[in-house]
């Protein structure tokens, strides 16, 4: 009987000593299992004589009790600390604060556009939009700048691998001016549009890159002249700035699809910067729109939103624009 009493008090101390549920089921084995000290008592029941088995048989019974219910109590203990140390590792603090998402910005050439776009807009011109891969006619010959002509050459063009209907290589426009020619084709006058969009040209310094942005703007009347060109161009700029000073020139030029052409230039850094070039629509082109140059007469221009954007904000290369410098890009 003694016996028993040490062993439930010996399985006691192994269940307390058992650190986590491996070591419980090993000490548990050690007393109940098949091997166990408290399974080995029972063959000692066989040995006594049958009025002392009843008696020894409950104090049996009392002590596998006793060593079941103690298993179980540390069971559970390891079960409830288990969860608790999950618990505390696994711990939330709401009060943190949040990490939150990188959130995006409008490129600043994209916010020039929406500018350039909504300012034209209430000026009363209409926005077109057209394809970056033209062909040969839209881009160069509608616009009086026939095959083999020199002129070809102040843009230096990206070709495509593929013909046009006139067995010619599509090009990367090369400015936003065959727009004015889709445009005029498809609307009668009195004609007033923009269109924006990116330019291709095989092009780069701080001032040029391979892929711009320029805006096309064309007025086409009856009486549109010159002077109409240099006043709704100026009004444009104030607004675009922000300023009614602005220091502007009007600098005589040469483009095919113009006579007379002009280049704007605007002051920046102690010197010039050209924004856009610009003109009265030359006859050739008029009659390419399907118009009579004899009754419809009117002005274009085509500005670059890289350069009103350098002038806008006073950055001296355009290249970074195109860096994907989030230091840079963050400021706007
Ligand atoms: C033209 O592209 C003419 N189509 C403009 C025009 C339209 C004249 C209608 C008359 C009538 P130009 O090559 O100068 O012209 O380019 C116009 C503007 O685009 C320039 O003033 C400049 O602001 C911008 N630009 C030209 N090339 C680049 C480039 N590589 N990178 C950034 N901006 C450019
Ligand atoms: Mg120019």
């Amino acid at each position: 009987m003694q016996q028993l009493d040490g062993i439930v008090s010996r399985a006691r101390a192994a269940f307390s000593a058992a650190g986590d549920a491996a070591s419980l089921e090993n000490a548990k084995a050690r007393f109940l299992g098949k091997q166990g000290e408290l399974t080995a008592q029972q063959s000692a029941l066989k040995n006594l004589a049958p009025e002392q088995r009843k008696e020894w048989g409950a104090k049996f019974n009392a002590a596998k009790q006793q060593i079941e219910q103690a298993l179980e109590a540390r069971r559970a203990e390891i079960a409830d600390a288990k969860l608790a140390a999950r618990l505390a590792e696994e711990a939330l603090d709401v009060t943190l604060p949040g990490r939150g998402r990188g959130r995006g910005g409008i490129h600043p050439v994209i916010r020039t556009w929406q500018r350039v776009e909504q300012i034209w807009r209430s000026i009363g011109f209409e926005v077109a939009d057209g394809p970056e891969i033209e062909t040969d006619w839209y881009n160069f010959t509608a616009l009086n700048n026939p095959e083999n002509h020199p002129a070809r050459s102040m843009q230096d063009t990206f070709y495509v691998d593929l013909k046009d209907q006139d067995g010619l290589p599509l090009v990367l426009r090369t400015h936003t001016s065959p727009m004015q020619v889709r445009y005029a084709r498809t609307h009668q006058p009195p004609i007033k549009a923009i269109a924006l969009g990116r330019t291709y040209r095989v092009d780069s310094d701080a001032t040029h890159s391979p892929m711009f942005h320029q805006v096309e703007g064309l007025w086409i009347d009856e009486h549109i002249s010159f002077a109409d060109l240099k006043s709704v161009y100026t009004d444009f700029l104030r607004r675009f700035f922000e300023m009614d000073d602005l220091e502007l020139r009007f600098r005589p030029s040469f483009f095919p699809f113009t006579e007379p052409s002009a280049e704007i230039d605007m002051a920046f850094k102690g010197s010039w910067l050209e924004i856009s070039g610009a003109g009265q629509v030359h006859p050739s082109v008029v009659r390419n729109f399907g118009l009579d140059p004899e009754r419809y007469i009117g002005f274009a221009f085509g500005s670059g939103l890289e350069r009103l954007t350098m002038l806008r904000y006073g950055i001296d290369d355009l290249r970074l624009f195109f860096d994907g410098d989030l230091r840079f890009l963050e400021q706007f």
